[in-house]
């Protein structure tokens, strides 16, 4: 379980997130929603010490994450996808799809990128997971092509996929489904419910309240950096602060 405990950002005099405290129950989908510049963002570079936090708590499984470097953060079992593409355009989509392995060492990163020697058996593992995942939303045949060359919703698609490469017990994803069409839309919920059916949990950040309704088991608003509301979207949806909150936006 994630439990959040007052947690402060303060950036050069500005309060980004103030104070917040929530949970997020393990095997759940949990929203996280607000206006733009509410702090959603913010709340997951302070998660993953990008930003690091001005006070408060972070704790998955009962083990502290501020003060932790990003690194150590991944390695607890905690995955994220950023709001723009982090893939790297220059590399091909399956060489994409492998940076998010566990078994990816100097030795294999090198031999992936410039051949020679023979990968060790795991990552050829790996290599045969990525490409029954490609498959699978029926980009086999972009195996080989630069991620720079693939469509908006393509890289979008990846950037789901390599979720499945990594054995994470928290996801957060940063709206996975924004400027998507509908069919794009239908495979990423699909991968969505997928990786919690895997065992993972999942948080993400989505300003459309249709999607919202229909995947959160629960939803966290923010405004201005403070949580206004949390519970079901039923619950949430009608309190006066959250309307407010994006009349007002
Ligand atoms: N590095 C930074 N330095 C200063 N202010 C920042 C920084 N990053 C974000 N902010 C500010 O923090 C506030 C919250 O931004 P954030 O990106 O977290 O919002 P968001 O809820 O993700 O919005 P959106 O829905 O538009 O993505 C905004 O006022 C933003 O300008
Ligand atoms: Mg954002």
């Amino acid at each position: 379980m994630l439990l959040v405990r007052d947690l402060n950002l303060h950036i050069g005099g500005l309060k980004i997130l103030n104070d917040l405290s929530f949970d997020v129950q393990d095997g759940s989908i949990t929203g996280l929603i607000g206006p733009n510049g509410a702090g959603k963002s913010s709340f997951y570079n302070v998660l993953f010490n990008l930003f690091p936090a001005s006070g408060g708590s972070i704790k998955l499984d009962g083990i502290e994450l501020i003060g932790k470097t990003p690194d150590q953060i991944s390695h607890l079992g905690i995955a994220r996808t950023f709001q723009d593409s982090k893939l790297l355009p220059q590399i091909t989509v399956l060489e994409n799809m492998l940076l998010s392995s566990k078994y990816l060492n100097p030795v294999n990163l090198r031999r992936v990128f410039f051949g020679g020697g023979i990968l060790s058996e795991e990552f050829e593992n790996e290599k045969k997971k990525a490409r029954v995942l490609l498959k699978k939303v029926g980009l086999e045949d972009k195996e080989h092509s630069l991620a720079k060359n693939l469509s908006y919703g393509q890289s979008k698609l990846i950037e789901t996929l390599r979720l499945f490469m990594y054995e994470s017990k928290l996801v957060l994803m940063d709206e996975p489904f924004s400027g998507l069409f509908p069919e794009m839309i239908k495979v990423i919920k699909g991968l969505i419910r997928e990786l919690v059916a895997s065992g993972r949990t999942l948080m993400f950040v989505e300003h459309d309240m249709k999607l919202i309704a229909e995947i959160c088991d629960h939803v966290i608003v923010l405004d201005a950096g403070s949580k206004i509301a949390e519970g079901t979207f039923e619950h949430v949806k009608t309190k006066p602060e959250v309307i407010e909150a994006y009349l007002g936006d």
